[in-house]
């Protein structure tokens, strides 16, 4: 009787193993991010957190902004999206991180020939 029952929770277990693994071959969904997925920098957090109420950060990671665009970016997602307005020192806080962590690529590495198999 306790060798069926053991073996029961083997089966389940091993489901939910596959379930898991499946689940992490999609897209990140926001609940399945964390801010360490992300380079560490001052105010990750903040930034993470701001961001991830509606879309994933990956989807912010792959940007490149100056200052000035992200925060036209911020602006856009409040009046566009209805993004609750960040407080002035919050709204530094995920601009810095930003800005320092996904900065507009220079311009000399915009043009001309990439070697692949550096990036
Ligand atoms: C209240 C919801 C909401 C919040 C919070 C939010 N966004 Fe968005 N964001 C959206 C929606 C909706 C889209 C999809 C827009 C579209 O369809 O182009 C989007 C798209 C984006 C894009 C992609 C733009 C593109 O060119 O594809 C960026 C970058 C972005 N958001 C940045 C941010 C950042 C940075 C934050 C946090 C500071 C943030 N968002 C928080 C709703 C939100």
């Amino acid at each position: 009787m306790i060798g069926r029952i053991r073996r029961a929770g083997l089966v389940l277990g091993a489901g939910l193993l596959f379930a898991a693994s499946s689940a992490l071959a999609q897209a990140p969904a926001p609940s399945e991010e964390t801010p360490e997925m992300f380079p560490a920098g001052p105010n990750r957090d903040e930034a993470f957190y701001a961001c991830i109420a509606c879309h994933n950060f990956k989807l912010v990671a792959a940007q490149g902004l100056s200052r000035e665009k992200w925060g036209e970016t911020l602006d856009w997602m409040v009046s566009k999206h209805n993004m609750p307005a960040l407080e002035a020192e919050e709204r530094g806080k995920v601009l810095t991180y930003l800005a320092e962590t996904f900065p507009a690529k220079a311009p000399a590495q915009q043009g001309g020939w990439k070697n692949p198999f550096l990036n």
